[in-house]
């Protein structure tokens, strides 16, 4: 399939994708870190160390916070900033080659692209990297080679194990839905669709990573951040989180979910900014080949919580968007 035909609108999910790279379509290793713009960078950093659990792993002279739940360098940028607003998301690609092909794959869809500057690299702590915008103007990196970083994860009473996903509202919904499928190649794991039968929600996963979803898009007014989530190592982690927050005054949603999309037990909270953030556990898993075809689900709450609970009304779900 080539840049410019649809596979997002025709429910199909092709198997035989082997020979991605002969094809010239992108693979990805894994969704790698999100950048924010900070209001107040020790107090962000603060909260997203002490409350969520990652660990603070290097702050620079150019306001850049890097913070980490696993054994990559970062999962998290928090950039010190006049005020506060999604700046970029970054994916990892497979392997180095994989530059050469993101390059080829972007330009014969004339989507424009720039190459991260080596200096600028070697301060991401990343071999290589582009930067584009998706038709929203969403920013977007796609990285090899980001650095493991030296020493033991502080223990924290939080384990999370990675960053999982990331969730933005956009205004010409299938145009860019076809970008990150046909261009990008994300492949859908889930649509919601409103009562009209019109698709207002995607789930993608960046292919060939095997999680339901990296990212989604939702249909909206504007584009704006919705949120991202943090990967909870057990479900007692997600509870016990929970409670920390509770307890030191963070607003939390009223109750904790299960996604039907996904499978995903959910918790959302706000962070000290009003960016939205979510912690996650468990989620469905799709094999390369033979996966199975996205579902149309519907847009009634049952779907977004099986269990029902109260909806997370009480947010202030900050969603500046640095365009
Ligand atoms: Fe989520």
């Amino acid at each position: 399939m080539s840049p410019g035909t649809s596979r997002a609108t025709d429910d199909t999910d092709d198997t035989d994708d082997t020979d991605d790279q002969e094809r010239g379509m992108i693979r990805h290793k894994k969704l790698s870190s999100l950048t924010l713009n900070v209001s107040d960078l020790a107090r962000s950093v603060a909260f997203y160390r002490d409350m969520v659990g990652l660990d603070l792993v290097e702050q620079n002279d150019q306001g850049e916070a890097f913070l980490s739940c696993n054994g990559d360098h970062h999962n998290l940028v928090l950039v010190q900033a006049q005020e506060a607003s999604f700046k970029r998301v970054s994916f990892e690609l497979e392997d180095e080659g994989q530059i050469a092909v993101a390059e080829k794959v972007l330009t014969a869809a004339k989507v424009k692209w720039t190459r991260i500057e080596p200096a600028e690299c070697g301060r991401l702590r990343i071999a290589q990297g582009l930067r584009l915008a998706d038709p929203t103007g969403i920013k977007i990196e796609l990285v090899t080679g980001m650095n493991s970083r030296p020493g033991r994860h502080f223990p924290h009473p939080i384990a999370i194990t990675h960053l999982s996903h990331v969730v933005v509202n956009v205004p010409d919904f299938a145009n860019t839905l076809r970008f990150y499928t046909d261009v990008l190649n994300f492949r859908v794991s889930d649509y919601r669709h409103e009562p009209s039968g019109e698709r207002y929600f995607a789930f993608m996963r960046c292919f060939p990573n095997p999680y339901h979803h990296a990212f989604a898009l939702l249909a909206a007014a504007k584009p704006t951040f919705f949120h991202m989530a943090f990967h909870a190592k057990t479900l007692d982690d997600l509870m016990t989180g929970r409670n920390r927050l509770l307890k030191a005054g963070v607003t939390v949603a009223p109750t904790p979910g299960r996604h039907m999309a996904s499978g995903s037990v959910f918790q959302y909270f706000a962070d000290p900014d009003g960016f939205t953030v979510e912690y996650t556990q468990g989620m469905e898993e799709f094999p390369e080949e033979g996966a199975r075809q996205p579902r149309n689900l519907d847009k009634t709450y049952a779907t977004t919580d099986i269990w029902e609970g109260e909806k997370p009304h009480n947010l202030p779900n900050l969603g500046r968007v640095e365009l």
